[in-house]
Formats: structure tokens, sequence, C-alpha cells
């Protein structure tokens, strides 16, 4: 398994640089802040820690690299550090999109796109995740794309998590649930069997939509919560992996390369696998 061995500093030397344009989330002007209550305030270092692992992410690229191109608002902010860089050095890069929302940004920043029928293998893939535990294993999917992400991952050389000081975890699934997508047909059978595994699933609905969430593939997605967190990661994955009817899950298990976290002082800490 892998799991980290090297932690480089990579505090971003670029000054008051930053300050996505599109933040996903809204940053509030600097002068009024200090009039936040507290909670406003962790957002807004919250964000300024996912712009610097994000800018560092960016970074990674070289000129003529095939890169995936994770979904998430962490990743969003690498897409447009990537396309200003592109831009700047008239790099030759081309990503492919795992999600049709960031296929969308990707174009707005003016990254070329391919897919992986034309480009099977991929230099690097850069994505978020909801949390990230010490040995480098993740839960994905909060935004649903999880599937077209491991695939799009599982073909880099080398995968690059990008990630915020709240995603970390001694335990995975201590915070977020594991989403598990699923044939509709099928969603009954899958979620009384994850109830038989000690989870507490749910079927995610949307909020602008009655109804189910329909991912990109056309699937519906059950959330899988743990009361206690996740005993045993490699078991649940190949029992989720053995279902009929499931696709694929959240759970990405020796598989990142690299974990990048951001700080909200803007410095990254980036730990790579043996
Ligand atoms: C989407 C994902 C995202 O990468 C993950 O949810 C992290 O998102 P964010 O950067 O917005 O916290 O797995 O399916």
């Amino acid at each position: 398994m892998r799991g980290p061995s090297t932690r480089h500093d990579v505090r971003a030397d670029q000054g008051p640089r930053r300050r996505c344009q599109n933040a996903i989330d809204g940053c509030p002007p600097q002068h009024i802040s200090d009039t936040l209550p507290s909670l406003t305030r962790s957002s807004m270092d919250r964000d300024t820690a996912k712009q610097a692992a994000a800018e560092a992410a960016a970074q990674l690229v070289r000129d003529g690299m095939c890169v995936g191109l994770g979904s998430g608002s962490t990743t969003a902010y690498a897409l447009e550090f990537l396309g200003r860089r592109i831009q700047a050095e008239d790099l030759d890069v081309q990503g492919v999109p795992t999600s049709f929302a960031t296929e969308r940004r990707a174009r707005t920043h003016g990254i070329p796109l391919t897919s992986l029928d034309d480009t099977p293998s991929l230099d690097l893939a850069l994505d978020g995740a909801d949390e990230v535990d010490d040995a480098f294993r993740l839960i994905k999917g909060a935004g649903g794309a999880h599937a077209r992400e491991k695939v799009v991952a599982h073909q880099a050389d080398r995968f690059v998590v990008l990630v915020d000081p709240t995603k970390e975890v001694s335990r995975l699934g201590t915070q977020f649930p594991v989403p598990v997508e699923v044939l509709p047909m099928a969603a009954t059978p899958v979620m009384n069997a994850l109830d038989a595994a000690g989870a507490t699933p749910t079927l995610r609905t949307a909020d602008a939509k009655d109804g189910p969430v329909v991912t990109d593939q056309g699937l519906w997605i059950i959330d899988a919560r743990f009361p206690d967190g996740i005993e045993n990661p490699d078991a649940l994955n190949r029992r989720l992996c053995d279902r009929p009817g499931v696709l694929d899950h959240g759970l990405f298990l020796d598989m990142a390369t690299d974990v990048l976290v951001g700080r909200p002082d803007e410095s990254v800490d980036h730990r790579s696998a043996s």
C-alpha cells in the first residue's frame, strides 16, 4: 500500500497573489473581514487553504502533459490557476474532465480537452477529496463524480489530491458517508446490504429537483454513513465491488501518490507516497 514518505513544505512564495477571481465559495473583500462572525472567517480560512493547495497542484503541470481534471470546489480553483498558466506560459497541455461540471469549467478557463479514447495514459491527475487518512486512503464523491474520477485517476502516473485541513482524518468515514453509485433498480437491495454491513444508507436527493440525484451516468447515489467510521476499508471496498448493481463507490484505496494540504496561512504541506 502506498503511504506517506516524504513531506515538503512548498510554502507559496508568490506573495499576496491568489484570490481566484471566480472563487466558488466567494471571498468577501479583506476590509470587511474583521467584522465577520467566526463561522464566516473559518470558511474564508478554508477557502484560502483550498486555493493554496490548488495553486501548488497547478504548478506541478509541465509543458506537454495530459492531465486528469477532477471535480469539486478545490479542483475548480486548480483549473483556474492552470488556465492562467496555459495562457501566460503558452503551455501545450490537455485535460480529461471527470464530470460535466469540470468539462464546462475547463472550457471557461481555456484548458484544451481530450478523452481517454484519444489519450488513455495520463501524466497526472489532480483532484480533491472529502476525507484523507494517514495512509493516503480517501473518501470521495460528495459531488457525485467519484466513478469517473476513479477511472481517470487510475489512468494517471501520478494522482495528486488537493485538500484543506478539514479533510484530514485518522479514520475514514468519521466525517463523510461513502457514496455508492447504483443502478436505480438495484437501490433497495444495495441499501439492505449496506444496512447489514453496519451502515446507515440514504438515497441522495437533489436540492433543486424533486427526487434522487441523477449522476452524469444517469444512475443514483446511496450515501452510506458509518456511525463509528470504517473499521476495515479494504473489506468494505471488496464487498461493494462484488455487489451487483453497484457501478462504483467513493473509497479510493492505494491510489493517491501525493497529497497537498493547503493551510489558512497559505503554506502547503506536500506529502509524497513511497
Ligand atoms: C466530487 C469529489 C470532490 O473532489 C470532493 O467532494 C471534494 O470536493 P471539494 O473540493 O469541493 O471539497 O470527490 O465527486
